[in-house]
């Protein structure tokens, strides 16, 4: 099946919403312990979330590691919006810092430790210009962690991927999720997209039957 893109930015209020209400706990939390596991020499430094939509997994992290700092990036004013306030109530506007900006505008007065990016490259419609961005933002040696879905082989495929996963949220949470499965990438497509930049260190997973994960330290 071909990709069939969806809009880039999630900055419609109510759509925002609906995804900051949606319960992510397990894929959220799943990928902090992941980074975790992966990075356990990492307990200090700045971390930077591309599209880091309600700053679910920025919260999650800072708990997890407490000598972190984090910047989250969104270019969606009501989702940096929900998660000020998240961070405000979580007490940790100290250590977590949201830049309502597109992640190919961001210009960092010091290059991060980490950079990492949960379900976001399905949305940006130029794949490499993600790549390219994580090199730029990240020192040499920094940890990379990106996870995003899996494009299923068909409409029937991601039809059921939906109503296995998201069987009982809102309409507008189901449709989001069956467009962003057609927005996503397959396995194949990302090693290529690595290989093309020159990230052949970065490792790619298929952890389960919807999402594809990348992971190392850069050069
Ligand atoms: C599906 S959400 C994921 C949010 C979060 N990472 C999570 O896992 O809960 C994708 C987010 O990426 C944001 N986004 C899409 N394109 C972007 C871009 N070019 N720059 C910054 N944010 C972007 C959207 O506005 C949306 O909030």
């Amino acid at each position: 099946m071909e990709r069939v893109l969806e809009p880039e930015l999630m900055d419609d209020p109510v759509q925002a919403l609906a995804y900051a209400r949606a319960d992510f706990e397990e894929e959220n939390q799943g990928f902090v312990d992941r980074f975790v596991e992966f990075y356990p020499e990492f307990k200090a430094g700045h971390v930077l979330d591309l599209g880091c939509g309600p700053a679910d997994i920025p919260i999650r992290l800072a708990r997890k590691l407490p000598e972190s700092r984090i910047t989250g990036v969104d270019g969606s004013a009501p989702m940096i919006a929900i998660g000020q306030e998240a961070i405000r109530a979580a007490g940790l506007a100290d250590r977590i810092a949201l830049r309502c900006e597109r992640f190919q505008n961001i210009v960092l007065s010091e290059r991060a430790d980490a950079v990492i990016s949960n379900s976001l490259l399905h949305h940006v419609p130029n794949p490499l210009q993600f790549w390219y961005e994580v090199k730029k933002l990240a020192r040499p040696g920094a940890v990379v962690l990106v996870m995003d879905l899996l494009r299923p082989e068909s409409e029937e495929a991601a039809h059921a991927l939906v109503d296995k996963y998201a069987a009982d949220e809102p309409a507008v949470l189901r449709r989001d999720f069956y467009n962003s499965l057609l927005a996503s990438f397959t396995e194949d497509d990302v090693a290529a997209q690595l290989a093309e930049m020159n990230l052949t260190r970065l490792l790619i997973d298929v952890p389960d039957d919807r999402h594809w994960i990348v992971g190392g330290r850069l050069t």
